[in-house]
């Protein structure tokens, strides 16, 4: 069978680091309590120049040098985001462009912090039913542009970056054992939309509004959601904590990542952790997580890694990937 396996990766984070101490003098709040809370202790976040489509034209950029491809080489660009350049066109289709291909095709995925599992789950689809044989998996974020930043409750919490993947189609015998994307879960459910949504959009409003959050109800589905889909993966492939290499969850709260590690009995040094440096990233953390890992070498080829996410929609889910 054909199997979706990854051949580069990459990633972008803006040149601006703003720092926990920095939000001081702008809303009641303090380093202490964003670090023992959160995990936080920065993020970064996008000048005027620095947009959707440039960071995720860099991070792209990165995993085609690390893959040792060119544009040329891609069929299709799968770009998970909430904060697109534009309405429409697709930013996906404004980074093809940046990137000067000329062919294949490209558009966005829109599952919030979810987006990145959802789009390399779509990714693999695409090229297991033959339309793609290499496919740019993008998340890329500037959460910074529709935050609210008199609200402490929600702007100490997110940041800026992109991370992308190579994913390329390869025949497998169709085994755990062989490399590339094993098995995914995914989930959604509109009932909770109002515990974390944008106050505004085309159809609505005509602007772009405003994140809004209710933390501590978001707070309270995450763990059991997330561990309900690496479960059901789980049960779908035979891995277990146990034989799993890396846990690469989305980095939205430590406590969130702490808890749901321990849940699923997975050690806490398999676990990936850059929540203290790029906060939420929403579409772009699973990515630079994993950028992060694969980078310093702890991922290693035939790796078993976990992703998971889980945000606005509610949307959530999880993938394994032999690396
Ligand atoms: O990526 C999508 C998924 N999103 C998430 O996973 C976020 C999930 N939620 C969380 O991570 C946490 O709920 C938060 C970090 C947002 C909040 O932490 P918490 O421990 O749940 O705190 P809380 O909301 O219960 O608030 C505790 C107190 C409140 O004051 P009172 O009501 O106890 O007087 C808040 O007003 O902390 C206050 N507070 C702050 N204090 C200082 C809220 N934000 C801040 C702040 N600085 N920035």
């Amino acid at each position: 069978m054909i199997r979706s396996v990854v051949r580069g990766i990459g990633s972008a984070l803006p040149r601006r680091i703003m720092k926990n101490a920095d939000f001081e003098g702008m809303v009641e709040t303090s380093d202490e309590w964003i670090a023992q809370r959160t995990g936080i202790r920065q993020r970064h976040i996008a000048a005027d120049d620095e947009t959707t489509a440039s960071l995720g034209e860099a991070a792209a950029r990165a995993a085609l040098d690390n893959a040792g491809l060119t544009p040329d080489d891609i069929d299709l660009i799968v770009l998970a985001t909430s904060t697109p350049n534009n309405t429409f066109p697709a930013t996906a289709v404004e980074i093809q462009n940046r990137l000067g291909m000329r062919h294949g095709f490209a558009f966005d995925m829109q599952a919030v912090c979810s987006g990145f599992v959802y789009a390399v789950t779509t990714a693999d689809l695409y090229i297991k039913g033959g339309l793609a044989r290499r496919v740019l998996v993008i998340g890329s974020e500037t959460f910074s542009r529709i935050l609210d930043w008199t609200d402490r409750s929600t702007c100490v919490l997110f940041g800026d970056g992109a991370g992308a993947l190579v994913l390329e189609a390869e025949e497998s015998a169709g085994t755990i054992a062989d490399r590339g994307v094993l098995a995914a879960s995914l989930r959604s459910d509109g009932t909770h939309k109002d515990k974390l949504y944008v106050d505004g959009g085309p159809s609505t409003t005509g602007t772009v509004g405003h994140l809004k959050m209710e933390g501590r109800e978001v707070f309270k589905h995450a763990v059991g959601m997330i561990t309900d889909v690496i479960e059901d993966v789980f049960a779908q492939t035979g891995v277990s904590a146990d034989t799993l290499d890396w846990f690469v969850p989305h980095q939205a709260n430590k406590r969130i990542i702490d808890a749901s590690a321990k849940k699923l009995g997975i050690a806490e040094d398999k676990a990936v952790v850059t929540v203290h440096l790029h906060g939420n990233t929403s579409a772009a953390s699973v990515p630079l997580a994993l950028s992060a890992a694969a980078a310093d070498g702890r991922i290693k080829k035939g790796d078993l890694v976990m992703l998971e996410a889980m945000g606005g929609g509610f949307t959530w889910g999880a993938v394994l990937v032999r690396w």
